[in-house]
């Protein structure tokens, strides 16, 4: 036989030496657990579009947290889930709204937790937009210093970095500047930067009750058709002071996630969305797939891509199955 090839099966004909070659890891230590934080007592409300997540008053919190810690989680983001909604989002920069109280419990009772807290208006406003409405339209700067002032008033509860996710344009120049003039110059901004318009957020707005009560987010988050403007919208957040690039969602967006590693220098951060979980926990509780399988595979994916940190409701599955 004179046959010419490669043989790249050398390298995959035992568990150890494929342990060996293999390029990518997951550690627990990668992975960001989203919390939904509700006002009111006693509340630990499974979101039906979500089996496994919940929403939980403060006074429930300790379950959730002494499960997180004992897993290996290091950090966790907070989103809140008011009892009142106004236009303006009141509740999103309140001294007592409901992240700013959570996050003083949990920087309290566990201190070495990296506490993330969401800035964004959509959960406390009425109307369900990311910034204040003027008729049918979302106005960009005036909502600019309320999502300074709610930045601010989280850094003041103790939050250890701020995730603006709210798409108006110039929102990391203007929590920056807020933040800096309160003293806050070491609280870091992981920002939303790429954010798509997308359907696989359905299930949060179940979770958040955040759904827009007219039209839709088309004019403040991307088009996913665009590829280019990615990199338009994470140059422009490095340049007004981010930290770290969120892109989002994960799975249909892989290029994006790859094309944001290979242009900037920042740690890039993958958000593998509410809708992302309901369809793998839908078809794992069909009995059609083999859920651990399909969830560290697609972890992985994002990992590959270039993602250095996930935001994933798999969290705490993920951590469990990595320990096993
Ligand atoms: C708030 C926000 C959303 C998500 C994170 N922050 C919803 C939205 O933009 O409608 C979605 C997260 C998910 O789907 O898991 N702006």
């Amino acid at each position: 036989m004179d046959l010419q090839f490669k043989r790249h099966r050398r390298l995959r004909q035992s568990a150890g030496m494929r342990a060996l070659v293999r390029e990518t890891h997951l550690h627990t230590e990668d992975f960001i657990y989203p919390l939904f934080v509700a006002e009111g007592e006693n509340i630990k409300n499974e979101v039906p579009s979500m089996p496994g997540v919940y929403n939980l008053s403060l006074d429930r919190l300790k379950e959730e947290m002494d499960e997180v810690v004992s897993l290996g989680i290091k950090s966790v983001i907070l989103f809140g889930v008011p009892k009142e909604k106004d236009a303006v989002g009141t509740g999103a920069y309140h001294n007592h709204g409901i992240v700013q109280q959570a996050t003083r419990y949990i920087k309290g009772q566990y201190p070495e937790v990296v506490v993330i807290a969401d800035t964004c208006l959509c959960e406390y406003t009425d109307h369900g937009h990311c910034g204040v409405v003027e008729g049918d339209k979302v106005l960009n700067d005036p909502s600019l210093d309320l999502l300074a002032k709610t930045a601010v008033s989280q850094a003041e509860a103790g939050a250890d970095i701020i995730a603006p996710s709210n798409m108006m344009d110039g929102f990391v120049a203007a929590i920056r500047q807020g933040l800096d003039e309160a003293g806050y110059t070491d609280v870091p901004i992981m920002s939303y930067a790429v954010k798509y318009s997308s359907a696989f957020y359905g299930p949060f707005r179940d979770a958040a009750d955040s759904t827009p009560q007219f039209g839709d987010r088309k004019s403040y988050q991307m088009d996913p058709a665009n590829r280019l403007e990615a990199l338009r919208e994470a140059q422009s957040d490095m340049e007004e002071g981010a930290d770290f690039l969120i892109v989002k969602p994960s799975l249909s967006y892989l290029d994006i996630i790859r094309d944001v590693r290979n242009e900037f220098n920042a740690p890039v951060v993958a958000y593998n969305v509410s809708g992302e979980y309901s369809m793998v926990k839908a078809a794992a509780l069909n009995g059609w797939i083999d859920e651990k399988a399909i969830v560290m595979e697609k972890l992985l994916s994002m990992k590959r891509a270039g993602a250095d940190l996930i935001i994933t409701y798999f969290a705490k599955d993920a951590a469990r199955w990595l320990s096993e």
